[in-house]
């Protein structure tokens, strides 16, 4: 079921709130991002029920969404956390996380975020020569056995915008299977400072194409392609078997994390955790692996929307244009990457609202700024609600303050219905704070 859902009377509701309500009752008028609690919950059930049974840690990569509250509410369904710099593993454990339950996974980590890692236990992930180095060198500032995996490049194609493909040949990420050998001495050169416990690949993010039925399941030998997801663990567990075979007793397969979601609301079957649980279950179980996945998008985007106002409407030569108060400061997925995120108006339209071809954009100085293109819309007014759905994953983490703009505030609906904030607005005397004194 989905949290955001425009309901018979022709309002979008946020479960069982209508998104106009929750706009009167919030004090600030000005963008919003509008979660549901009970959708954020929805989604971790989906990957541990899919889980039981296998021995498993899902680590919510918290770049997609930083908010404390999101993320002691995956903590306290029993989430581990997947983190990229030493201020997410910093934020992890503010928020409570079991830190041998998080993996730092990065390709510049800094010899001092890895100091903080080897502290307090996280499992890291290697990603290159010198990466190697400076783990060993903080296993030895902080007097700790590091518990390391390989991040190894599968090399596949996830068929995703090239932004988001991590795990092809050309990318940054990982070390390629021609280097395995050299990294398996240089980690027997350092019992002390590094134990080799796992292997860990990413295949990229967005990822829609992997999906797999179990008639499909049978017919693989025949429909080549059809997941890439058990191309990449089979792969995985191949050399994992090899590095075993000298001595190595590794425990851990981590398989990354990007399962996409219905971004363009066409109710189209896509693959769910489930079905990537049980592409790789059998490669897991039969050698006896703890399971890490390491989801961002599929846990948190759908949960989310960003509430606009209507500022006006305005035609340029052959465009239609909504202008909102919304924009790509907090907002930058569709100016970033070109995608596509689904945009409805939050009441129903009068009778007289005349449908036309509008692109809806922003304030922002900037022609990249606009939220969606070419979307068939009622013509709103001044002042009405619209929202960019799917706005949980890579949105607020990735906003900024760009024309001071200033980031918007969060809020939730709890499962009983009530509305909580969950972030404080930003405000123009918090950017003033910055020269206090100087
Ligand atoms: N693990 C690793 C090593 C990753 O690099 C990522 C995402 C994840 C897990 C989580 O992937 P997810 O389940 O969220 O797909 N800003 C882009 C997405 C960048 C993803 C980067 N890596 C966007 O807005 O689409």
């Amino acid at each position: 079921s989905r949290a955001f859902t425009a309901k018979g009377d022709g309002f979008l509701y946020c479960e069982d709130r209508r998104v106009q309500d929750v706009m009167e009752s919030v004090p600030e008028k000005r963008p919003f991002y509008l979660y549901s609690k009970p959708q954020l919950s929805r989604n971790f059930l989906a990957y541990q029920s899919a889980l039981q049974g296998i021995s498993s840690i899902v680590g919510y990569a918290i770049k997609a969404n930083n908010n404390v509250k999101i993320l002691e509410h995956f903590r306290s369904l029993g989430s581990g956390a997947v983190l990229v710099s030493g201020n997410e593993l910093r934020l992890a454990l503010h928020a409570g996380f079991d830190p041998t339950r998080c993996v730092f996974n990065g390709n510049g980590k800094l010899p001092e975020e890895l100091v903080l890692a080897a502290q307090n236990d996280v499992l890291v992930n290697i990603d290159s020569e010198f990466d190697l180095a400076h783990i060993v060198e903080a296993g030895k500032i902080a007097n700790k056995c590091v518990r390391v995996l390989l991040r190894i490049n599968p090399d596949v194609d996830p068929q995703v915008h090239p932004y988001v493909a991590t795990g092809n040949k050309n990318s940054k990420f990982g070390i390629r299977n021609e280097k395995l050998q050299w990294f398996l001495d240089e980690i027997k050169q350092h019992p002390n400072e590094v134990k080799l416990v796992g292997a860990h690949c990413h295949l990229g993010s967005t990822i829609t194409k992997a999906s797999i039925s179990f008639f499909l399941f049978l017919l693989r030998k025949c429909v080549p392609q059809v997941n890439i997801f058990r191309d990449a663990a089979l792969l995985m567990v191949q050399y994992m078997d090899e590095i075993k075979s000298q001595g190595f007793d590794l425990k851990y397969l981590n398989i990354g994390g990007g399962l996409g979601i219905d971004y363009y609301h066409t109710g189209a079957v896509l693959p769910t955790p489930r079905d990537l649980v049980d592409t790789v279950r059998d490669l897991v179980v039969s050698r006896g692996l703890t399971l890490i996945m390491e989801p961002g998008r599929s846990l948190v985007a759908n949960a989310a929307a960003l509430v606009n106002r209507v500022t006006g409407v305005k035609t340029n030569g052959n465009k239609n244009f909504i202008v909102i108060d919304g924009s790509m400061s907090e907002l930058i997925r569709p100016s970033l990457y070109d995608a596509y995120q689904h945009i409805e108006l939050v009441a129903p339209a009068g009778s007289d609202a005349e449908v036309k071809t509008y692109d809806v954009v922003g304030p922002v100085c900037e022609s990249a700024d606009f939220l969606g293109k070419n979307r068939e819309l009622p013509t709103p007014k001044r002042g009405d609600g619209i929202v960019v759905h799917d706005a949980g994953a890579y949105c607020m983490s990735m906003a900024s303050t760009y024309n001071l703009k200033m980031r918007p505030p969060e809020y939730w609906i709890e499962d009983d219905g009530s509305i909580t904030k969950i972030r404080h607005a930003e405000t123009f005397d918090d950017h003033l704070r910055y020269f206090e004194g100087l």
